[in-house]
């Protein structure tokens, strides 16, 4: 039997009004350029936490989707993933020692697309950070999967890599709603995919879905939720 929530209109209206896009803490409307390198330096100091969380962000995807409210660069060409990883490299280089006592309880790659990088990519990536910074055995290695554009064995390739979180971008199952934003995709690719990473061992599995697409109604909303259950 399942325990519905209880209802509270108090808390229902407090919530009912427009936010910004929760996709990080605190959110780019709270950002500001009112600082000095030297607060940062201070803060990372005097922090008595010694955790860490790391965001790599990759902006590149082969082809937009209409609602997309990410940070990305369209294109086809891999090659430019050189480059950013190049000026990537010259970040860190530059941040990472301040963070030599510290060691990383979480990465996180998204994007854009983490996995429009190459298996070489991708490598030279981990690399990168597990060259300036400390990671243990139990730290959490997470990244946003397009399942439309995974290319061959790079499941594999992110297990050995260490990776053992995986989240897919699923949105919605139906197909008018599919052609209406731009991203056509198989519920067979997914399940094929969810499949795959259960087998390799990822110990969280988990799947974006948006409501509020063009041409979604309640009740093709209700079958894409049970399809995804299904899954
Ligand atoms: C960076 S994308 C995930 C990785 C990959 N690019 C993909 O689309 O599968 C992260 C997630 O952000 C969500 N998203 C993108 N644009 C959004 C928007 N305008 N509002 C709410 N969620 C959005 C989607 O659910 C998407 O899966
Ligand atoms: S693939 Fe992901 S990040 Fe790229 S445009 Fe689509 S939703 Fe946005």
């Amino acid at each position: 039997m399942i325990k519905l929530p209880k209802w509270d209109q108090t808390l229902i209206n407090k919530y009912n009004v427009s936010g910004p896009r929760y996709t990080s803490y605190p959110t780019a409307l709270s950002l500001s350029g009112g600082y000095q390198q030297q607060d940062l330096v201070s803060a990372i100091k005097s922090s008595s936490s010694r955790s860490l969380s790391l965001y790599i962000h990759i902006p590149f995807c082969s082809e937009l989707c209409y609602y997309c409210g990410c940070n990305k660069v369209i294109t086809r060409h891999q090659s430019k993933a050189d480059v950013y990883l190049d000026y990537l490299t010259k970040e860190i280089a530059a941040h990472a020692p301040l963070f030599k006592h510290y060691t990383v309880e979480q990465l996180h790659l998204g994007g854009g697309t983490p996995t429009f990088l190459t298996v070489k990519q991708m490598t030279r990536l981990i690399n990168l950070l597990e060259q300036h910074f400390h990671f243990t055995r139990n730290t959490e290695r997470g990244i946003e999967i397009d399942p439309r554009s995974l290319a061959k064995d790079m499941l594999i390739h992110l297990r050995v890599l260490g990776f053992n979180r995986v989240s897919f971008g699923i949105q919605d199952f139906n197909d008018e709603v599919q052609q209406a934003v731009n991203r056509t995709q198989q519920v067979d690719t997914v399940k094929t995919l969810i499949t795959q990473a259960r087998e390799l061992g990822f110990k969280s599995i988990n799947a974006d879905m948006i409501y509020g697409l063009p041409k979604q109604t309640p009740q093709s909303f209700e079958k894409t939720i049970a399809q995804l259950i299904a899954l």
